[in-house]
């Protein structure tokens, strides 16, 4: 059971409309907030003039700083970020959010923001990383993330001083926003001094803690709930303004709220992945072996609260090299706060890293995947620690093969078919295995069912169905007797969905709560209960007097050790061919292979869909998404799916997605990664290393639109 590649137990109602997001509670007496968005990046707001949207038919309430509760804005360290949330009239970025009309429709609160005359005091606002006086931060070492800001072993000088062949060259990677099909959107309910939240997010429990937080309640009177989430990538993994402010909102009108965000409101406001430059220095001696490698981040970074991209993780670790610097740096601006973005660090270090390898293996006439083979880390030379499991050479082998590796011709622009140029390029994807802790309870039904639960997510990755599978698998039932639930803080609680973490540690959580119910059974029976046999257990509830029983996760766990014997990550190669238009310029990804290592695969099709998925962002990143912000008014310029352009189905190829499946015990009993976040590693590096061999051409800034390609030709 555990692997087969089963269909998501949730699909039929997805496509009947019947599951249910955020936005399609309804709660008795429910009104519809608006979200009102500064159209200034820094200053303050010197008057608001509400008379005309409060005598629209319908508006229930117009709330800014002037009339808001005292809420505390501010967190208390942790993952989580500040949210403005009416308590003054500072602008600290593009659109925050500085007023909610509530009404009885969406319509007359939308119509009713727009009649705000809103005057506001501007400064000018700094937005962008060369602007004059920046300052460049070191943020402090980051032990949530166990991240450490700046690292060097070795000797860099000497490693420069030994290079026979050298690269030097900065890599340029533009703001790009999640864009998940579902925007950010909130239903709030008050009891009395009791929030229930319906809410589109990666972790129910972080919401609660935060809106606990922020209204000065104890934990247990908030209540969030989130069935589904219509795509993450990151930008749900934390609260940002919708919300507290549909909440907020909620408490001042005594009725429910709801409050979606269109797209463009989401763009700069619920997180991006920020700008960064990496500036990379890699060499090599003669028989390709890397002697020096380093790579200097720069970043974008709000003003009001700090985050750090840590581009530089893979260049610490994923080749084999004595002299390694990796440092980052951030220039604060008048800007919302950055986030996680589906692979933070690693998605943009391996554009860097990946590109910068296949330039030096050109640079030094070896192939680039023998180059790499060369160069092959067979331990964490960074910690210093053995990995817990390594299969990248066996990824390298099986994507050449897939491929047609063997066939590449070396010399750019020496492939043309009719008016295309051809070209292929590779690159190697990691991402590290991380966890959170979780929990779990099954419980047995008299008619043989057992209902499985735990309070994470399933944000479109197949989190559902991989639960019913490990629950069945636990128990020895067929599928249809296990019905897994989530997405609830009533529930035992778990992580947030990031981070590669809710397949493996939910997982774990899973199979320890149906063990543990194996085990009461047994004892109630007073003999061994190796699986839920349909014909005897209820013969042990009955003969026990019970019409249930009920058993949590965690009884047995002890501290896991592991990430302190070993280093754990995941593993991968891509492959790619690409066509570049001999008369526009334009690229087009025209084949792809995937080989990924990441353990034990709980569900291939689930699994399939989620390297191409990141292998679909990440073709997005190479070639086409760019959120760009005008630095005269610190305004996004680009801020819905027409202007920014996440890839479709006519710019994407079939992807061939495979695994070396070779189960990982040291990481988790089931022996699984994660495998959300490593499909985009990689990905944008192969595309600009095929775009090389394809045409001569090295571009070093994303996205690979036609001009560059045109103007560095
Ligand atoms: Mo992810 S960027 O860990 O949601």
């Amino acid at each position: 059971m555990l692997g087969a590649p089963i269909n998501r137990v949730d699909g039929r109602a997805k496509v009947t409309g019947r599951a249910k997001y955020a936005a399609e509670y309804h709660p008795q007496g429910m009104k519809y907030g608006w979200l009102v968005q500064s159209t200034i990046a820094r200053g303050t707001i010197e008057s608001i003039d509400d008379s005309k949207a409060k005598a629209v038919p319908g508006v229930v309430a117009v709330i800014t700083y002037k009339n808001a509760p005292k809420v505390n804005e501010q967190v208390e360290g942790g993952f989580d970020n500040p949210v403005h949330l009416l308590q003054n009239n500072r602008i600290h970025h593009d659109r925050q959010g500085i007023g909610v009309v509530v009404a009885d429709n969406l319509e007359a609160a939308i119509h009713a923001a727009s009649l705000l005359d809103i005057k506001y005091k501007v400064e000018q606002a700094d937005t962008n990383i060369h602007g004059p006086g920046r300052k460049e931060i070191a943020p402090p070492d980051n032990p949530a993330m166990g991240v450490p800001t700046d690292t060097t072993r070795g000797d860099i000088k000497a490693g420069l001083a030994q290079a026979k062949h050298k690269i030097d060259a900065t890599y340029i990677i533009p703001r790009e926003v999640h864009c998940p099909m579902e925007p950010h959107a909130t239903t709030a309910a008050w009891s009395g001094n009791t929030l229930t939240v319906w809410e589109a997010t990666q972790g129910v429990s972080g919401v609660q803690q935060r809106l606990a937080h922020i209204f000065s309640l104890p934990k247990e009177s908030v209540r969030v709930i989130c069935k589904y989430t219509g795509g993450g990538f990151g930008c749900k993994g934390s609260v940002w303004v919708n919300t507290p402010m549909a909440a907020l909102a909620a408490k001042v009108v005594n009725a429910p709220v709801c409050l979606n965000m269109n797209r463009s409101q989401t763009f700069g406001t619920v997180g991006f992945r920020p700008y960064t430059e990496q500036h990379i220095q890699i060499g090599c001696d003669e028989k390709g072996r890397l002697t020096v490698l380093t790579n200097i981040g720069r970043m974008e970074g709000a003003k009001f609260s700090e985050y750090v991209e840590y581009v530089g993780m893979p260049t610490r670790f994923l080749y084999s090299c004595p002299n390694v610097e990796a440092k980052h740096r951030v220039i604060e601006l008048d800007i919302g706060k950055p986030t996680f973005m589906r692979a933070p660090g690693e998605a943009e270090g391996t554009f860097a890293l990946e590109s910068a390898m296949d330039e030096l293996a050109i640079a030094t006439n070896i192939d680039p995947l023998e180059f790499r083979l060369i160069n092959h880390a067979d331990k964490d030379e960074q910690k210093n620690l053995p990995y817990s499991s390594k299969n990248l050479k066996e990824c390298y082998r099986v994507g050449a093969e897939r491929f047609g590796w063997s066939k590449r011709n070396a010399k750019p622009g020496s492939v043309r078919v009719g008016n295309k140029l051809v070209g292929v390029g590779m690159a190697t994807a990691t991402y590290p295995v991380h966890a959170f802790p979780a929990k779990a309870t099954a419980r047995l039904n008299s008619d043989g069912t057992v209902l499985v639960r735990s309070g994470t997510q399933d944000i479109g990755t197949g989190t559902y169905t991989i639960m019913t599978q490990i629950a069945a698998d636990a128990l020895g039932l067929p599928l249809e007797k296990v019905t897994f639930e989530l997405g609830d803080t009533t529930f035992a609680p778990a992580g947030v969905s990031g981070g590669s973490t809710t397949a493996a540690c939910v997982g774990t959580a899973v199979k320890e709560a149906c063990e543990e119910l194996l085990e009461k059974l047994a004892t109630m029976s007073g003999g061994e209960v190796k699986s839920l046999d349909p014909n005897s257990y209820a013969a042990i509830l009955a003969k026990a007097n019970q019409t249930e029983v009920e058993a949590e996760s965690g009884k047995k766990v002890k501290a896991d050790r592991s990430s302190e014997k070993y280093s754990m990550h995941s593993f991968g190669a891509h492959f790619c061919e690409v066509a570049v238009d001999v008369d526009t310029n334009e690229v087009r990804v025209t084949r792809w292979v995937s080989v990924m290592d990441a353990g034990k695969i709980f569900n291939h099709k689930t699994a399939t869909s989620q390297i191409a998925g990141g292998v679909t962002m990440g073709i997005g990143m190479a070639l086409t998404e760019e959120s760009l912000v005008d630095s005269r008014y610190g305004r996004t310029m680009n801020a819905d799916l027409g202007e920014y352009h996440v890839p479709v189905h006519a710019d994407m190829p079939v992807i061939d997605v495979s695994f070396v499946e070779v189960p990982d015990y040291n990481a988790n009993p089931l022996g699984g990664h994660g495998i959300g976040e490593i499909g985009i590693t990689g990905v944008a590096a192969a595309v600009a290393n095929a775009v090389y061999n394809a045409t001569g051409v090295r571009i070093r800034e994303l996205p690979i639109t036609l001009d560059k390609v045109m103007q560095t030709a």
